[in-house]
């Protein structure tokens, strides 16, 4: 990490890198970044014609600011909204949007701008993996979940019918400016669900992030988004394609997180909201199996709180649906399921501990408190 010096024009960011070889990149954190869109990618000797994916909403706030920028620095660009919202996570966006940049001339030489949340992220990170086998990418997110998640990290996916996240391929953007100013227009119920990842990297790898989150109002958003991109940072490095099992560890929350999100329906509870709930039971199984101190599970109780996130599951959630649907994520071995535990909030790990019968108990804990 390094502070951005402050010469010409440039207001005050932080720089965060991510090292992965030939295909490194720095995310960029720092309040009214987006105005210099354009003169970042003129310094980093990006050429060629911009495809600005966004999603309608975003575009009204800030797609103009964005385009703007860019013809100042010279480069032509073309934008394409899509609709908000995870439906548009879908091979049939994938097809609208490559099939309007190719009737734009856009070829191999095309930049891809991904100016939105997670959802805009993930899709034009795909457009970008696959329109001529490849182009390069610029994440410009807008959330929280996308800054301190979703943008870094190369993940990208679509959604089929069968499930979420089934088509995708690992793309790696060429850099991520990440402004912290856009995530004041965000709804109440988008920001906090927001905070459930950043909670979730508290747990797994920073006690002292966690003490940070309790001040209200929250001292220092921009410092809250560098910890957290220096924790996913540090880990894709050390593990791209999660093959090691260490990226694995940012999936804390997420095993139960997404069988309820899945069987709640798409859409009925966002994804950190499902996440909390999931952080909740894994908090009450790593006490179970690790010895977490119950002043830690409090601790992360009150953070859950602080946030507005839920806490319990409705008694009509079927605990045997829910573990079907863990079933079938297919991170069951002869019974146990690969899940991530914590003996203490900084030390987590993947373990091999947690049975069918234990996550019938911790839905249960989530039922009855
Ligand atoms: N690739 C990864 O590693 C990864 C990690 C975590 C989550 N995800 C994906 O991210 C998606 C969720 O992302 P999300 O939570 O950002 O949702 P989102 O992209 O749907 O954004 C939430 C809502 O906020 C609006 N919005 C976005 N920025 C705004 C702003 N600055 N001001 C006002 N409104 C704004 C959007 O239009 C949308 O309606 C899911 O599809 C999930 O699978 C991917
Ligand atoms: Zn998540």
């Amino acid at each position: 990490m390094s502070n951005g010096s402050s010469s010409g024009t440039r207001t005050d960011f932080i720089s965060v890198p991510v090292e992965l070889a030939s295909r490194s990149y720095v995310v960029e954190i720092g309040a009214n970044l987006l105005d210099q869109t354009g003169s970042r990618l003129r310094q980093l000797g990006l050429e060629g014609r911009v495809a600005l994916i966004t999603d309608e909403n975003v575009d009204r706030h800030y797609g103009p600011q964005v385009t703007t920028s860019l013809a100042r620095a010279g480069y032509e660009s073309s934008c394409y909204p899509i609709p908000a919202g995870e439906a548009s996570k879908a091979l049939a966006t994938v097809e609208q949007v490559c099939d309007s940049m190719a009737r734009d001339g856009f070829d191999r030489s095309a930049i891809v701008l991904a100016l939105g949340g997670g959802v805009v992220g993930d899709l034009a990170g795909f457009v970008a993996g696959v329109y001529y086998r490849g182009l390069k990418l610029v994440q410009l997110p807008t959330t929280v979940m996308a800054q301190v998640d979703s943008a870094v990290g190369g993940k990208t996916a679509v959604n089929l019918p069968a499930g979420k996240n089934l088509v995708g391929v690992f793309h790696q953007p060429t850099f991520v400016l990440a402004d912290t100013v856009t995530l004041q227009t965000l709804g109440r119920r988008e920001w906090n669900e927001g905070f459930a990842e950043v909670i979730k990297y508290g747990v797994i790898r920073s006690p002292e992030l966690l003490v940070k989150l309790a001040q209200d109002p929250l001292p220092d958003l921009a410092g809250v988004v560098r910890e957290c991109v220096q924790i996913k940072a540090g880990i894709v490095a050390a593990d791209e394609h999660e093959t090691s099992g260490l990226r694995a560890l940012l999936n804390f929350g997420h095993t139960l997180g997404h069988a309820i999100e899945a069987v709640a329906g798409y859409g009925s509870f966002f994804h950190g909201e499902a996440i909390a709930l999931g952080m909740r039971a894994a908090a009450y199984l790593s006490q179970r199996h690790t010895g977490l101190s119950p002043e830690e599970v409090a601790q992360l109780d009150a953070l859950l709180r602080r946030f507005s996130l839920p806490r319990t599951l409705a008694s009509g959630f079927k605990p045997e649906a829910l573990l079907r649907h863990a079933f079938a994520d297919k991170k069951f071995v002869s019974g146990r399921i690969r899940f991530v535990l914590t003996p203490r909030f900084g030390e987590a790990f993947v373990s091999e501990q947690v049975t069918s019968n234990d996550l019938l108990d911790a839905v249960s804990y989530l039922q009855a408190t």
